[in-house]
């Protein structure tokens, strides 16, 4: 067997796992990236947050041509030809895993392809297509991921029971669609779907969708989701799936009275779970909680001194992003760095209007018990937003009462998640909201209704009607 020895291995290539190989080599390091998958960029490259992105991109136009009517610009029905949307899309990933592999190149980072276990606390076996290969290291980044939740008695027929894996593919525009659970994936690729064509119903078992978010902010979001949906049940649950032909037979259960209906195909977004089974944990120290995810502490150390892991493997909200920072964090750790400060993660779901936030929510305010300051920017005062066709949106602003301090902020509305990156830096700098009342903001932007907002917060927002009690100075 080949054997080979680094100085740090990193198991996995998402964007976490490179994030780590490329900072570790950058400082010097000799660094293997172990990645299954011939692709390299993990599932939010090539199954997730990238292809998703794309069909948005791609689907945003068909929703834009449907309204333009009103403005007295009018096109035909749209015409989709889902073999060339899929070759696009796979294009998009195409260019952007080989482009991971050229920066892994250029640092001089070694890419093994192969599924990597370990074997023992500083051994790592690889199982790939050109055998069995053998890496000692001194130290190792678990950055496994996550997978989608599919509960075994659902798991019937993935060309018909799909999760996003299977649904980002597009084999076909199914004429009902049925998706299960109104998180991120639900929405977004709800959205993708109705967007192509497809009549789509949405079940989720809770009273609200986007569990994360302030209610507020997911209004407009479900205003419009009404409108592409062709239903959306809250507190309603599935009993049961089966195939029927080449459909699917459901059974939901709302306020205790079944239906049974046919759909085409189901998407399942019940939730995600992490990759953390069959790495060989068990010939190390690192310790799992009850649901599989790998216990870290503040610098992603595991319970195995030589061992880190970042990520939706180790927890936490599972997005990219903070996988990213999680692996500067253990890197930084690894050279025996102090302590890399704890960083604002912004919240972006990318449905038609965008929802964002990052910090404090007024909803965690709440359940914690923290005494907060609201202050709040309808869209529907924003010039820019008027002259997008945009007005359904709303940007607001969590303040600590008499520091003025921003503690949270959360944006519902065209193009929020780029909007959201000026609140990200607010709070991690410590800003007050008259810092951001004070900061020009160019007209006509939607980035003014963050100014405009932290005005109303004083009270007295120009293009707003100013509020009832006396403005503060
Ligand atoms: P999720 O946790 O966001 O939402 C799952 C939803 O399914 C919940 O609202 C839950 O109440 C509901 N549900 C669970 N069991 C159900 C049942 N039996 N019947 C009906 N509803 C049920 O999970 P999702 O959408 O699968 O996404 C997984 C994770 O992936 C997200 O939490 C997020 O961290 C990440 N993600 C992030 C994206 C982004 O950053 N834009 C996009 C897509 C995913």
């Amino acid at each position: 067997m080949d054997r080979i020895e680094a100085e740090l291995v990193v198991l996995g290539a998402g964007p976490g796992g490179y994030a780590a190989a490329f900072h570790a080599a950058d400082r010097g390091k000799s660094v293997v990236l172990i990645e299954q998958d011939s692709r390299l960029g993990g599932v939010c490259l090539n199954r997730g947050c990238i292809p998703s992105k794309a069909l948005l991109h791609a689907t945003h136009l068909i929703s834009e041509a449907r309204v333009s009517a009103d403005r007295g610009i009018t096109f035909g029905e749209p015409a989709v030809d889902p073999l060339k949307l899929r070759s696009w899309k796979d294009g998009v990933i195409h260019k952007l895993a080989q482009g991971v592999r050229a920066l892994a190149r250029a640092r001089g980072v070694e890419i093994m392809t192969g599924r990597g276990r370990f074997e023992a606390p500083r051994q790592l076996r690889v199982d790939g297509q050109d055998g069995r290969r053998r890496v000692d290291f001194r130290h190792a980044v678990i950055a496994a991921g996550s997978e989608p939740v599919v509960p075994r008695a659902w798991d019937l027929d993935r060309s018909r029971i799909m999760t996003s894996t299977e649904a980002l593919e597009v084999e076909t525009i199914p004429e009902r669609l049925l998706v299960i659970g109104g998180g991120y994936i639900g929405m977004e690729l709800g959205t993708v779907y109705a967007a192509l064509g497809s009549q789509v119903t949405l079940v989720e078992a809770l009273d609200t969708i986007l569990t994360g978010a302030d209610a507020d902010l997911v209004r407009p979001v479900m205003h419009r989701a009404k409108r592409q949906f062709a239903d959306i049940r809250l507190g309603a649950e599935v009993r049961g799936l089966s195939i029927r032909d080449s459909r699917v037979e459901v059974v939901t259960v709302k306020d205790g009275h079944e239906t049974s209906e046919i759909f085409d195909r189901v998407l399942v977004a019940v939730g995600r779970r992490p990759s953390s089974d069959d790495l060989g944990l068990e010939n190390t120290a690192v310790e799992r909680d009850p649901h599989g995810f790998i216990a870290v502490d503040d610098a992603q150390r595991t319970s195995d001194a030589g061992i880190f892991a970042i990520g939706d493997v180790a927890g936490g909200v599972m997005l990219a992003h903070k996988a990213a920072r999680e692996a500067r964090v253990a890197v930084e750790a690894l050279f025996g760095g102090g302590r890399v400060a704890e960083a604002v993660i912004p919240a972006v779901v990318f449905t038609d209007p965008e929802i964002a936030w990052c910090g404090l929510t007024e909803t965690e305010a709440g359940e914690r018990g923290i005494a907060v300051e609201i202050a709040k920017f309808p869209w529907g005062a924003s010039g820019r937003a008027i002259a997008v066709d945009r007005p359904d949106g709303l940007t607001k602003l969590v303040v600590e009462p008499g520091t003025e301090r921003v503690l949270g902020m959360g944006i519902a509305g065209h193009n929020a998640g780029e909007l959201i990156s000026e609140g990200v830096v607010l709070i991690q700098v410590g800003a007050t909201v008259r810092d951001l009342a004070e900061s020009v903001h160019p007209h006509p932007t939607l980035s003014e209704t963050l100014s405009e907002c932290a005005e109303m917060f004083y009270g007295h927002a120009t293009h707003a009607a100013p509020r009832r009690k006396a403005a503060k100075a």
